[in-house]
């Protein structure tokens, strides 16, 4: 096969940041994306009606001309937050979801969440009238290895929190490990996964052997090639509770590349690319759309994309920019270790 049309896909998790980053990689996502779930963790978080309706303005102001993209807001759960406001915003359809991060699991988290039961009554709210919650899975705790983060969350937090409140429709975000594939897949409703294109590609090894690579840092870090295995098992299966979430988060190169660096690989400009490379080496290029198109919008509720896709094999392969500019420092992107010979026509 060396031509595939696939409906137009979205990102179920996308970092837009905000400013002049946030007018760097706008076009970069709206290019070949149709909609994506904005995560909501700026300085200051997005928590109100009122903020998710001023970063909504930004960004459609920061999109090139004539783009055919539609950002799909969330609100940045604190134990804080006004259940009404909330419920308003969702009624409105002014957000499409509400994330929870764990307070301090990763960039710009702060303010997250400290003690789920102190948030149980806007979850209950939430549950009520059908706003899906995107979950950050990993404890906190500084004993817990961070390695072993995500799957502690699953059986401390995730598993409990389903049981007590059965009717919330739950999006466990970039999963990284086997036990997360295993756990999606043994629940009947109201759960799904999103994966990450870099955690379909990268292993620990690749962050560590031979040389530090600050640019394949991200949270939830990459677990061991077994794990890598599972997540690319489960997103080109085509089974509906996995679909595509690139977590594109883009950090300038200075931030990456310092004593503490930022977490977040940014991966919006070649994520297409990558993804056909990957379902192809698979034998499974058929439910590329399915993982990319059509999985994410069905557990959403919401209609798939009507536009569609192409994407081209070439005889050789295809260059991306190493680095996207922004005003100040460059963001370097993605870099998935073998050339790509699939092109977004
Ligand atoms: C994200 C960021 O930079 O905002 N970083 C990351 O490594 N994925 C935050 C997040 O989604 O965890
Ligand atoms: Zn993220």
């Amino acid at each position: 096969m060396t031509t595939l049309t696939i409906r137009r896909p979205d990102d179920w998790h996308l970092h837009l940041r905000d400013g002049d980053m946030l007018k760097a990689v706008a076009p970069e996502t709206a290019r070949d994306f149709g909609r994506a779930i904005i995560m909501p963790n700026l300085v200051p978080p997005v928590v109100t009606a009122a903020d998710a309706t001023a970063y909504r303005d930004r960004i459609l102001a920061a999109l090139p001309e004539g783009a055919d993209f539609k950002p799909l807001m969330t609100l940045y759960l604190t134990e804080g937050t006004d259940p009404a406001d909330l419920a308003a915003a969702h009624e409105s359809g002014l957000i499409t979801a509400v994330k929870l991060y764990p307070a301090g699991a990763t960039t710009n988290s702060d303010s997250g969440v400290k003690d789920i039961n102190n948030a149980m009554h806007i979850l209950e709210k939430m549950a009520e009238i059908g706003c899906p919650l995107c979950i950050h899975g990993e404890v906190t705790d500084s004993h817990i290895d961070i390695f072993d983060r995500e799957a502690v969350f699953i059986d401390t937090i995730l598993d409990p929190l389903r049981k007590r409140l059965p009717d919330l429709k739950i999006i466990s975000e970039h999963i990284t490990t086997k036990n997360g594939v295993d756990y999606v897949k043994s629940a009947d409703k109201n759960l799904a996964a999103t994966i990450t294109t870099h955690h379909l590609i990268i292993n620990r090894n690749h962050i560590l052997a031979g040389g530090i690579r600050p640019h394949y840092y991200c949270l939830p870090v990459a677990k061991r090639e077994e794990h890598r295995r599972a997540l690319v098992d489960a997103a080109t299966s085509g089974d509906a509770r996995f679909f595509l979430g690139t977590d594109s988060a883009p950090h300038t190169d200075p931030n990456k590349l310092m004593e503490c660096g930022c977490a977040g690989v940014f991966s919006a400009t070649n994520t297409m690319s990558c993804l056909a490379h990957v379902f192809e080496t698979e034998g499974k290029l058929e439910n590329l759309e399915a993982f990319a198109s059509l999985n994410g919008p069905t557990y959403y509720g919401l209609p798939v994309n009507t536009e569609t896709l192409t994407l081209t094999k070439q005889g050789t392969p295809v260059t991306f920019p190493a680095k996207i500019e922004t005003s100040t420092d460059p963001v370097t992107l993605f870099d998935p270790g073998f050339p790509l010979y699939w092109q977004v026509a």
